[in-house]
């Protein structure tokens, strides 16, 4: 048995691999190992040698277990520590010296935009680019006749033959996310909305494709003042100009009561875009105080609550604030104009670190 003991231990010890331990554990104490051959023969044996050989071999097959497991975990600790070695790595080596990608003007933009009105407590809302034609337009005080709807070269999704319901529509503004929110959250309510919009239409100033950001501001004495100042605030935090000046102009859209359109002031000398001075206005976003019945769609009591709302055109002011001539160089996904026009994904902008660098 010490013979046995010896062997068997010895050859443990050497064993190199895990498979060489499960050959070495089948021939010691596998079903047919000598181990397990040798506790057959206990019972040809006599009451007093079965006595001292039956817990001696006991042990024995015990011994050689926990040596075979374990030099299983050393193997493995030591397999670890191999990979470990090879897997190293200098976390203090600088990054790759050439940018991978860039961030596009208009995701630089919509965060610049939600930096600035989220100091202002402006939280950020989405909804669905396929919206429905109630959202879109009838609880924007749109109603089915309205010139409006042709206006807006509105996308018609398709209905099945005989379905007569109104199709559902590529949502033309973010207005319909003023809807959504109302009946999510109720009054009073601070929310942006940017996001993709659609319209048909194709020329050098338009894509099909282009975004806005909405703004909503509800609750018990909102006023014209307060829209005013608030996009003084933005344009100037923007634009990163101390002074601006900005034109309300009257104008109308169904769901504001009144309603303005926002000229800002603006020089073209030398070809070039300088915000705040200068004697041209340039048109940057549609506004005005909530209509009561637009209040009311989104389940909000108009007697009690108001508001005002804008829409502002995302890819436009990305244009003014950095210099880009051509809207559809937006969306052509050309490489060298992602590089050049391009953000490092890097530098997340905020009003204490700079929107812009
Ligand atoms: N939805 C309008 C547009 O797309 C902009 C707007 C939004 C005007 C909110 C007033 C209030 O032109």
């Amino acid at each position: 048995m010490d013979d046995l003991k010896a062997k068997y231990l010895g050859q443990i010890a050497e064993a190199a691999d895990e498979n060489a331990l499960e050959t070495i554990r089948v021939s010691a104490v596998g079903k047919k190992g000598e181990v397990s051959l040798k506790m057959r023969e206990l019972g040809k044996m006599t009451p007093d040698e079965r006595q001292v050989a039956g817990p001696a071999l006991n042990a024995l097959k015990d011994e050689i277990n926990s040596a075979l497991a374990a030099k299983k975990a050393g193997l493995a600790d030591a397999a670890l520590d191999a990979r470990l070695r090879t897997e190293w790595l200098d976390v203090t080596l600088p990054t790759r010296a050439t940018r991978q990608g860039t961030l596009h003007p208009v995701s630089q933009v919509t965060e610049e935009v939600t930096a600035i009105f989220a100091e202002m407590g402006f939280a950020v809302a989405e909804g669905p680019r396929i919206e429905t034609d109630w959202h879109n337009f009838d609880a924007l005080n749109i109603p089915g006749h309205h010139p409006a709807r042709a206006e807006m070269d509105t996308f018609y999704m398709h209905r099945a033959e005989g379905d007569n319901r109104p199709p559902h529509v590529l949502r033309t503004h973010t207005s319909p996310v003023q809807i959504r929110s109302m009946e999510q959250a109720g009054a009073p309510l601070r929310v942006i909305c940017p996001g993709g919009v659609y319209r048909a239409d194709y020329d050098q100033t338009h894509t099909p494709m282009f975004h806005q950001v909405e703004g909503l501001a509800i609750d018990k004495n909102i006023s014209m003042a307060n829209l005013k100042w608030v996009l003084e605030e933005f344009v100037k935090a923007f634009f990163e100009v101390d002074d601006v000046e900005l034109r309300f102009r009257a104008s109308h859209f169904p769901f504001t009561e009144p309603s303005a359109e926002v000229d800002i002031r603006c020089s073209w000398e030398g070809g070039t875009l300088k915000v705040g001075e200068g004697d041209d206005w340039l048109e940057i976003l549609g506004s005005g105080m909530v209509h009561p019945k637009v209040l009311e769609a989104g389940n909000i009591d108009s007697n009690e609550w108001q508001g005002f709302a804008f829409g502002m055109g995302i890819d436009r002011i990305a244009m003014l604030k950095y210099g880009i001539p051509d809207l559809r160089a937006f969306f052509d996904s050309d490489l060298r104009w992602l590089r050049h026009y391009g953000f490092s994904a890097l530098d997340v902008p905020t009003l204490h670190g700079g929107l812009s660098r």
